[in-house]
């Protein structure tokens, strides 16, 4: 789907859908764009992906994106391979950058205006992350990529994604994943495993449920950022959810009487 853009490439949509969503951040995990290939890029798989977001673009919501990189390198995995764990956040810093340029590249294929930002400067290839830079972008409708997490070992993209979320006052925090939600247990392990529509804050921390890491949630639920966990892979559901439709597992804190 091609969108039309103005001389200055800014890019204008209709908004005909009704959403109740006016600015997201959606977080995708470096593993999925791997593929079956459990490694790299799949290229039938980030233009499917593309596509989800084209179709939400075309909405008139204007979209964040931060994307791990997971599926070149992981950090957490570093100390396995006898590197310290600053190292290897840093690597998986840097593979979050060759993610988002794969993305950016293939969201201007499809006609949609990106800018990716860089938490770690490489101005060559990306803009420097600034906040008010991020939310210029954002207003003249161009999908905003944050690359290289918050710029700091010891913080995962799930953290960064909490983060930026919150930076450009985006109004949900959309975690999509290869699951279709959040469960009691490991739905790959237990086939009895129960996903749950609503979940607290409080009861994703407590109950250590596999949303995010703490650190992620905490920042979401001390500035009442609401999370929605769901299956990025299931065609048309990124669009179906900011639509309105009940998918996946929301995370939130309890309601203001
Ligand atoms: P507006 O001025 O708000 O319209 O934004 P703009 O991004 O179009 O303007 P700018 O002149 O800043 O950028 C033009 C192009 O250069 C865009 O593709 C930017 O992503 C890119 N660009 C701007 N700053 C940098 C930078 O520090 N490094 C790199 N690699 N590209 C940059």
């Amino acid at each position: 789907m091609t969108i039309p853009r103005d001389q200055e490439g800014n890019q204008h949509t209709t908004a005909a859908q009704t959403t109740p969503y006016r600015r997201i951040l959606l977080k995708l995990s470096g593993e999925i764009l791997a593929g079956e290939r459990g490694l790299g890029i799949d290229p039938s798989v980030i233009g499917r992906l593309a596509d989800e977001v084209v179709s939400v673009h075309s909405m008139g919501i204007e979209i964040g994106l931060v994307i791990g990189g997971g599926n070149i390198f992981r950090g957490v995995q570093a100390g396995a391979q006898g590197l310290d764990r600053a190292s290897g956040d840093y690597m998986g810093m840097l593979a979050t950058s060759i993610n988002a340029l794969a993305i950016q590249d293939i969201l201007e294929q499809r006609g949609v205006p990106t800018r990716v930002l860089s938490a770690i400067e490489m101005k060559e290839i990306a803009e420097p992350y600034i906040r008010r830079r991020a939310l210029r972008h954002l207003e003249k409708g161009r999908v905003v990529i944050f690359a290289c997490g918050i710029g700091n070992p010891y913080f995962t993209t799930d953290t960064a994604a909490s983060l930026r979320a919150l930076e450009i006052n985006a109004q949900v925090l959309l975690k999509g994943t290869k699951v279709d939600g959040v469960y009691d247990r490991d739905p790959k392990k237990d086939p009895t495993a129960v996903r749950y529509e609503e979940v607290s804050f409080m009861e994703a921390l407590q109950q250590g449920l596999k949303v995010m890491d703490a650190a992620a949630i905490s920042l979401c639920m001390d500035n009442d950022l609401p999370i929605i966990v769901f299956d990025v892979g299931a065609e048309g559901n990124l669009k179906r959810l900011v639509s309105g439709e009940q998918i996946g597992t929301i995370v939130r804190g309890p309601k203001k009487e």
